[in-house]
């Protein structure tokens, strides 16, 4: 199962520590994409992934999402990292995705290092996180969403 995350990590990176954990439990190609074009043609599954900015995924991504033409088989899981997790900020880019016939098998989300506005003041929201918890918790939840995916083709 050829696995592919397609990332933007540009606040304080804690996006891709979790994206980074989640590829070396697929073994999966990582993509950086404010830095390269990406051709998700060869693979089985991509992972889109961001932190949360204005509670929704990162633009580029949800562009990424709207414009790419997925092909039958692939499936598509969702990662975000947000400073306060009070609702799941993957929705938007999985609406547009469903809208476009497009399954996703799932979305993670968890806490990450915020210093956005006010926050900065404070020293920032979300201190430490993504942790090892948070870290530990990305490898098993797409360990079980890739077998139960794997079981059902
Ligand atoms: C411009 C901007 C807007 C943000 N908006 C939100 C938000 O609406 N909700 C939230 O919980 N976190 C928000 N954040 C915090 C980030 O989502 C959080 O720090 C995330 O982990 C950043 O991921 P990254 O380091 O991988 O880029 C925002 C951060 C920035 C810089």
């Amino acid at each position: 199962m050829k696995t592919a995350i397609i990332y933007i990590s540009i606040h304080h990176g804690n996006t891709k520590k979790v994206v980074d954990e989640m590829a070396e439990v697929l073994d999966a190609d990582l993509f950086d994409l404010t830095k390269q074009k990406v051709n998700i043609a060869e693979y089985d599954v991509i992972g889109l992934a961001s932190g949360c900015f204005y509670r929704n995924m990162h633009e580029r991504i949800i562009k990424f999402a709207a414009e790419t033409d997925f092909l039958k088989k692939q499936r598509v899981f969702l990662v975000c990292t947000c400073g306060i997790a009070y609702r799941d900020y993957t929705k938007s880019t999985k609406r547009i995705l469903n809208k476009k016939g497009v399954e996703v098998i799932g979305s993670f989300q968890c806490r990450g290092f915020d210093t956005f506005g006010p926050f900065e003041k404070i020293g920032g929201v979300a201190k430490g996180h993504p942790n090892e918890k948070d870290l530990s918790e990305a490898r098993a939840w797409i360990e079980l969403k890739i077998q139960a995916h794997k079981k059902s083709v």
